[in-house]
């Protein structure tokens, strides 16, 4: 599915969920479960972009941090991911082989389907795939906010 965007995705209505030690940065305020420090946070994309306040999102402060975002009542999420080098990588979760959810393992993405493997930059590390995830182009602004431009899926 590389180079399109997800189906069904609403680019009005997106949450952003977390899961980890820092969890609950919420701006909305629902909570989803399956995680105990889980914390699900609508955001309304604008003009095809989300813009993510990094201040409020702390485990995007450090390299390795992610957070996952997902449109709101949708299965498809993306991964945020904050590199070494300062930027930040944005992935789809729907696996190219045959479309199931990954899941972060410590510095992999792996699906629990056939066992895929990908690296945290989106590339194949181990098959079936062939195809690698699915990246979304960001930016980060003067101002502190990273923006991920949801109509530049490649
Ligand atoms: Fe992911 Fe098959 S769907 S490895």
């Amino acid at each position: 599915m590389s180079g399109s965007s997800q189906p069904g995705m609403d680019r009005r209505n997106f949450v952003v969920t977390t899961c980890g030690a820092l969890g609950a940065a919420t701006v909305g305020g629902v909570v989803s479960a399956g995680c105990a420090s889980l914390a699900t946070v609508p955001v309304r994309p604008v003009n095809g972009r989300v813009t993510l306040e990094l201040r409020n999102h702390p485990r995007l402060l450090r390299p390795g941090g992610f957070i996952r975002i997902a449109p709101g009542g949708a299965a498809q999420t993306l991964f945020v991911i904050a590199a070494a080098d300062g930027s930040y990588d944005v992935l789809s979760s729907i696996c190219t082989h045959l479309k199931c959810t990954v899941n972060m393992e410590g510095e992999r993405l792996v699906c629990p389907c056939h066992g895929s493997t990908y690296a945290r930059t989106g590339e194949v590390l181990v098959g079936p795939a062939e195809k690698p995830l699915t990246r979304y182009p960001t930016s980060v602004t003067r101002g502190g906010a990273l923006v991920i431009e949801l109509g530049g899926a490649a």
